[in-house]
C-alpha cells in the first residue's frame, strides 16, 4: 500500500509541496483548503499531470477533514504568510486559530499521523501543534532548519562559486531572523569554509541567510517564498518514509537537551520511520551559545503569549 500524505492547505506552499511528493513518487496525496472547491481543482490537474511527469500517486483534493482518515503523515500549511514589513511573529493570533482548528480535526480523523509543521511563527506553532493534538513529541516536529541550510548553502555555493553538493552547513535555533548558523560547521567538500573566504564575508553571507525569508518577501510583495520551502519539507517525508535515519536540521521539543525544557526550537535530528528519532546535542562555544539564547528567549515569548 502507498503511504498516504496529506497536506492541509493548497496555497503556495501547499500546492507545491504536493506536486514535489508525486513527481518523487511518495505516495497518494491528499490536499485540503478551507476555500471550496479549490483544492479539487488544484489536485485533479496534478493528477492529469501524472501521465505525462511519469507519477502514478493518486491526488485528491477536498475541502472535508474526513477524507484525511488513514494518513501516515500530515503535513500543515494553512496559514496567512506575511507581507512586506510584518515579521513572522505578526501572524501569531490568526494561525494559531488555524493550528487549533486542524488540531481538532486532526485527532478526530488521523489519530495515528505524524505531523510536520511549516506554518509560521514555526516554532511556536509547532509548539502549540504538539500540545493541541496531544501527540507524542517524536511525531510533531517543525520544517524550518533544512530551509534555512538550503539558503545558506547556495549562497555559499553562488560565492565561490562550487557546485551545491560540496557544501554543508547546520542551522541552529528559531526560525526567525536570529537563527544561529554555525561558522566552523560549514563545509566546502569537508574543508572548512573559512578556508576559501574570509569571516567577514562569512558574515554578510550568514546574515543574507538570516534575513532570507525577508528577502524573498520583499520580491515577491504579495506572499513569502513557496519552492525551497516546498522542496525542504518533501526531503524531510522522504527521509522519513524511507527511514533514512538523516540528519537535518529540524524544529524538535527539547527537554533538556541544550538546556532548553518545553520548547521547540531548529537542532540537529535524526528522521526515519518514527520522525524525530534523536535529537543531537553539540557542544556550543560562549558566541554561539550567546546567538542561541537570544533566539531561545524569542521563540520563548510567542509561546509564553500563547498561553496553552
Ligand atoms: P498561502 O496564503 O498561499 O496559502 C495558505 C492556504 O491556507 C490558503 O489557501 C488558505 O485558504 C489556507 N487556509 C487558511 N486557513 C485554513 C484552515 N483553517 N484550514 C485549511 N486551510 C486553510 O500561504 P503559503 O505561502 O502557502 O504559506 C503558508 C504558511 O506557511 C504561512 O504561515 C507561511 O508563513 C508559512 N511558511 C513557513 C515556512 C517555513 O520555513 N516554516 C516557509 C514558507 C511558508
Ligand atoms: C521563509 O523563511 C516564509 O518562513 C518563510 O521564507
Amino acid at each position: 500500500m502507498r503511504p498516504k500524505i496529506t497536506v492541509i492547505g493548497a496555497g503556495h506552499v501547499g500546492e507545491t509541496t504536493a506536486h514535489l511528493l508525486a513527481l518523487k513518487n511518495l505516495g497518494d496525496i491528499v490536499i485540503t483548503d478551507i476555500i471550496e472547491d479549490m483544492p479539487k481543482g488544484k489536485a485533479l490537474d496534478m493528477l492529469e499531470a501524472g501521465p505525462v511527469s511519469g507519477y502514478d500517486s493518486f491526488i485528491q483534493g477536498t475541502n472535508t477533514y474526513e477524507d484525511i482518515k488513514g494518513s501516515h503523515i500530515v503535513i500543515l500549511t494553512a496559514g496567512v504568510p506575511r507581507k512586506p514589513g510584518m515579521s513572522r511573529d505578526d501572524l501569531l493570533n490568526v494561525n494559531l486559530a488555524i493550528v487549533k482548528d486542524v488540531a481538532i480535526n486532526l485527532k478526530k480523523y488521523a489519530p495515528d499521523a505524524m505531523l510536520i509543521v511549516i506554518t509560521n511563527p514555526l516554532d511556536a506553532m509547532t509548539y502549540a501543534a504538539w500540545k493541541l493534538t496531544g501527540l507524542p513529541k517524536n511525531k510533531v516536529f517543525g520544517m524550518a532548519g533544512v530551509l534555512d541550510v538550503a539558503r545558506y548553502r547556495a549562497f555559499i555555493s553562488m560565492e565561490l562559486k562550487v557546485s551545491i553538493e560540496n557544501t554543508s552547513a547546520i542551522i541552529l535555533g528559531g526560525h526567525g531572523d536570529d537563527m544561529v548558523p554555525l561558522a566552523r560547521y560549514t563545509t566546502v567538500a569537508g574543508i572548512p569554509v573559512t578556508e576559501f573566504i574570509s569571516q567577514e564575508r562569512l558574515n554578510q553571507i550568514i546574515d543574507r541567510t538570516r534575513k532570507g525569508g525577508g528577502e524573498i518577501v520583499s520580491l515577491l510583495k504579495t506572499g513569502s517564498a513557496y519552492y525551497a520551502p516546498s522542496a525542504s519539507v518533501v526531503d524531510m517525508v522522504d527521509a522519513i518514509l524511507k527511514d533514512k535515519k538523516k540528519i537535518v536540521p529540524c524544529c524538535a521539543l527539547l527537554e533538556g537537551e541544550y538546556g532548553v525544557n518545553g520548547l521547540y526550537l531548529g537542532v540537529p535530528a535524526v528522521l526515519g520511520s518514527s520522525g524525530v528519532e534523536k535529537v543531537i546535542e553539540l557542544k556550543l562555544t560562549e558566541d554561539e551559545q550567546k546567538m542561541f539564547d537570544k533566539s531561545i528567549a524569542s521563540v520563548k515569548t510567542l509561546v509564553d503569549i500563547m498561553k496553552l
